[in-house]
């Protein structure tokens, strides 16, 4: 069975990428995860400095969720610490590429048009075959309206397809007005995948000590909900290809994003859950999957499920939840 798909003009020879994380920080996990087939991987960002601080806060939190999904840390050793500084991100990106045969996708998360590019450029000589634009940003200065904010992700993007020949994608947040417009203003400007969605991680309050817990709880398939919609609503309206990015666990999982219209499916929960052999499973049932539902390749379900194409468009829109809101029974 043909599972093998493209993203942003790679060829993968199955669409599972893995997402950033600690499992793609070090190289001897990155070899890992090649040898139990990996189609490609994303590389932890390379923070500007100016939020570097931020990175390690995060990465601290980490363990919280690992710890409690003890059979997973067997699979996987002590995370590294990501990597600040730019020079030895790039020696670090190449050795990964001189070391494996699968896509790596550098990522970038900075603020300043400079930084991205520089970056970029860099990720690019050191042998990166894509990049990753990652478009973090918690809206939370009320002087400024959203159109600043995706005028100054757009320029940035602008920017680095200015500077680089390697193909760049950007993983973008749900919150946007518009977001389908916001989608083909990405397009327009260049941007050869969109990753759906990045995973906001959501500080809870501690009412007793009256302090914020900063917590980074693995996903379930319910996220991947959010990720269909959009993909069933963009993937008609754009060029470039779409990776689905959060909740994605299981073989359904990874053919409800293709059928909506994702090329590939980044995959991080389900590693940390699962351990590093679930993309061995994944990829054999998968081909097992389409042979036993008579499809002869992938490429041939992709988007057979987006807006244009499924019975019932109307279920992705408001008329749908009034019915359903309507026809509610309290138990
Ligand atoms: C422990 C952990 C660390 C992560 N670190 C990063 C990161 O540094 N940069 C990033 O873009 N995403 C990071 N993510 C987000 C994942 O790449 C992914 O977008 C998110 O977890 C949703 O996918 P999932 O449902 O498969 O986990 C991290 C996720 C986890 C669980």
């Amino acid at each position: 069975m043909d599972i093998s798909t493209t993203f942003m003009g790679l060829s993968l020879k199955n669409p599972f990428i893995a997402g950033p994380s600690p499992l793609t920080n070090s190289l001897d996990t990155i070899k890992r995860l090649e040898d139990k087939g990996i189609g490609a991987i994303v590389l932890l960002p390379l923070f500007e400095e100016i939020l570097q601080d931020q990175q390690m806060a995060l990465f601290d939190i980490i363990e919280t969720p690992a710890e409690s999904f003890s059979e997973a840390l067997s699979y996987f050793p002590e995370p590294d610490r990501p990597i600040v500084e730019a020079d030895a991100y790039m020696t670090h990106l190449a050795a990964i590429k001189e070391s494996t045969n699968i896509p790596v996708i550098g990522n970038i998360n900075a603020v300043t048009e400079g930084k991205w590019l520089e970056y970029a450029v860099g990720m690019q000589q050191a042998g990166a075959d894509g990049l990753e634009l990652d478009f973090y940003s918690v809206a939370n200065d009320a002087t400024e309206s959203g159109e600043v904010i995706e005028r100054r992700m757009i320029e940035a993007l602008e920017a680095v397809k200015a500077g680089v020949k390697i193909p760049v994608s950007v993983k973008v947040t749900p919150f946007h007005t518009s977001f389908a417009h916001f989608a083909k203003r990405l397009d327009a400007a260049g941007a050869d995948g969109l990753v759906l969605f990045h995973r906001f991680y959501e500080p809870d309050i501690d009412i007793e000590n009256l302090e914020p817990i900063s917590l980074l709880p693995l996903s379930d398939s319910h996220r991947l909900l959010l990720r269909l919609r959009w993909l069933a609503i963009v993937s008609g309206q754009v060029r470039c290809s779409l990776a689905a990015n959060g909740g994605v666990h299981s073989v359904e999982d990874t053919v409800k994003a293709v059928m909506t219209g994702a090329h590939c499916v980044q995959l991080t929960s389900s590693l940390m859950k699962n351990g590093i052999e679930h993309v061995e499973r994944l990829n054999k049932e998968l081909a097992r999957w389409l042979e036993l539902h008579e499809y002869e390749s992938l490429r041939q379900m992709r988007a057979t499920m987006n807006i244009e194409r499924i019975p019932d468009p109307k279920a992705l829109s408001r008329a749908h939840y009034m019915r359903l809101v309507g026809s509610w029974e309290t138990p």
